[in-house]
């Protein structure tokens, strides 16, 4: 399929892939390149100029709206809350959830202890021109609300952008526990994020780049090796020694950023 949006240069051109079920895909590519726009793709936030995308065989446009939408549990690169309770936040897409699964899914989501804390706790009003929470305590919300939804596909973009690192490594783990048996698209500049993907997409100048997990795992395992040496976690691999040991088209940084 192919996208541009109106009036703008296309995004993605003959963009084509496909993902077994229970896959976690990595997206990766420059600020701008599209990463999120294929994620909206998925869920029919925009439509593509040509071509289709299939879910279980059939386009996405033949399913009704919400029965599409019921599938994805989505975790938004700037999450947004809602302008009611936390627990409300919690529960949007879940409207039967009792208050003990609200709970449990802000405990998986490390969100239970910091919401404890706020004056209403769970009743706390959040959202426009009610308390306002750090960009990491949003994204927590949007994780607790993912794991109560329990959809059998994940979009993450960028899950830990606003967190600092040890609140990184405790949601990382708290993702990686959502990832589990479900097919995931999950947006990332740090390799870190993107341990568990099978599969990553590159996105560049509107073409995507299907690599292989296979020289991921093996660039982590160099900058585990490395990072014993170095104190400062994670260093570059110098490219030409990577292409000379792992062939054209390997190359990866494994420092901070893909
Ligand atoms: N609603 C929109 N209308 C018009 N152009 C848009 C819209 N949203 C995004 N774009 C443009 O489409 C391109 C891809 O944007 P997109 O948000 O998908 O990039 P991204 O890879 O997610 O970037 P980032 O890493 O900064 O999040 C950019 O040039 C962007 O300016
Ligand atoms: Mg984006």
């Amino acid at each position: 399929m192919s996208f541009a949006y109106t009036d703008g240069p296309s995004v993605l051109r003959d963009a084509s892939f496909t993902v077994p079920a229970g896959t976690c895909v990595g997206i990766v590519g420059r600020t701008g390149s599209g990463k999120s726009t294929l994620t909206n793709l998925l869920v029919r936030l925009i439509d593509p100029t040509a071509g289709t995308i299939r879910l279980d065989g059939r386009d996405v446009r033949d399913y009704r709206l919400c029965d599409l939408r019921r599938q994805f549990a989505i975790m938004e690169q700037e999450p947004s809350l809602f302008s009611t309770t936390v627990a409300e936040n919690i529960a949007y897409g879940r409207a039967d959830a009792t208050r003990e699964e609200v709970e449990d899914a802000a405990r998986r989501a490390r969100a239970h202890d910091f919401i404890r804390e706020l004056p209403d706790g769970y009743d706390s009003l959040v959202g426009e021109r009610a308390l306002t929470l750090s960009g990491g305590e949003r994204q927590r919300i949007c994780l607790a609300r993912a794991f109560l939804k329990q959809a059998p596909i994940l979009i993450l973009d960028e899950p830990t952008s606003a967190l600092d690192r040890d609140t990184e490594s405790a949601i990382t783990d708290a993702i990686e526990e959502l990832m589990r048996g479900r097919t995931t698209f999950i947006i990332a500049h740090r390799l870190s994020t993107l341990r568990r993907a099978d599969l990553i997409l590159r996105v560049e100048d509107g073409q995507l780049q299907v690599e292989r997990r296979g020289n991921l795992a093996l660039a982590l395992d160099m900058a585990k090796a490395d990072q014993g040496a170095a104190a400062s976690g994670g260093r570059v691999i110098d490219a030409a020694q990577w292409t000379q040991q792992h062939g054209k088209g390997g190359a990866l940084r494994t420092s901070d950023t893909l």
